[in-house]
């Protein structure tokens, strides 16, 4: 029998250290998806509005995939960010990875790599994910919604769900893993690259590329569900955060705002080094 705490406000609250993140919070035992709450609002929420449920019935992934978690073992939240402006929308994403993986890493002791856009990866598996989603009036953001999922305390996940894994299951605690603790640990993490973002600095370009699955290995990209057949080598996020890669005659390729999946082809040697 699995045995559940339930997550409490109080014990994170007490653990919390931002200024903004998380600061107004809601907690439910069950709701549809947070992501979802959010966006249904009429009111817009203070800024940096955080929403956590123990459990949700239709937890959304990318590409309309579900997000599936057992109830009370694991963290599922949103936030409500209003960003001073809309121009860097499409390396927020990346950014956010980058925070949760700086968090992960702080407490399990290990590498969490990041598999691009928007996976968080540890020993092989993916033990978080990333949903962001905005909504434009005209060309100001009206709002945006960042969902994240991480595993933390489950340890067995079903066979459609092969490649999960949980802080616990790689982690070397006996008991198990304080979610208020990580939570807070997170939401420190992501105030901290969110003011950077938001501000215009430049991105933490190294940081990125330290974690980012296939970073200067040749592979196959695929473009809006199409695999490409030209192998390209993976050369990070150019100072603007657009994926970038360098074919084998060395021209630049940079993509903008197709959804992109990069698979790393250990096979392939790498013929040109830019
Ligand atoms: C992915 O890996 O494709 C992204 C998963 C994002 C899941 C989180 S859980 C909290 C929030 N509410 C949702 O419905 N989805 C996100």
């Amino acid at each position: 029998m699995i045995i559940t705490t339930l997550f409490s406000s109080r014990k994170f609250n007490s653990k919390l250290k931002t200024r903004w993140l998380a600061r107004s919070l809601e907690v439910f035992d069950e709701i549809g998806s947070t992501n979802n709450y959010l966006k249904s609002l009429d009111r817009r929420p203070l800024n940096g509005h955080l929403v956590i449920s123990e459990s949700q019935s239709t937890g959304r992934g990318q590409s309309n995939r579900v997000w599936v978690s057992d109830p009370g073992q694991n963290l599922t939240f949103s936030f409500y960010f209003k960003p001073a402006s809309a121009k860097r929308l499409y390396s927020l994403t990346l950014i956010i990875a980058l925070a949760c993986s700086k968090a992960l890493c702080e407490i399990a002791g290990k590498e969490i790599k990041v598999k691009w856009p928007n996976d968080l990866i540890i020993e092989g598996k993916k033990i978080g994910g990333i949903l962001v989603e905005s909504e434009f009036k005209g060309t100001n953001v009206e709002k945006l919604i960042i969902g994240i999922g991480i595993n933390i305390n489950q340890t067995e996940f079903d066979g459609s769900l092969s490649n999960a894994t949980s802080l616990k299951l790689v982690g070397d605690k006996a008991g198990d893993y304080d979610r208020e603790e990580i939570l807070a640990i997170i939401c420190k993490n992501l105030e901290f690259y969110l003011d950077e973002w938001d501000r215009d600095a430049p991105l933490p370009r190294e940081s990125v590329h330290e974690r980012l699955i296939g970073y200067g290995s040749y592979g196959h990209v695929e473009v809006n569900e199409s695999l490409q057949t030209e192998p390209l080598k993976f050369v990070g996020i150019c100072t603007k955060g657009f994926p970038t890669f360098v074919t084998e005659a060395g021209d630049i390729i940079k993509y903008r705002h197709e959804q992109i999946r990069f698979y790393p082809d250990s096979q392939l040697e790498p013929k040109f080094d830019p």
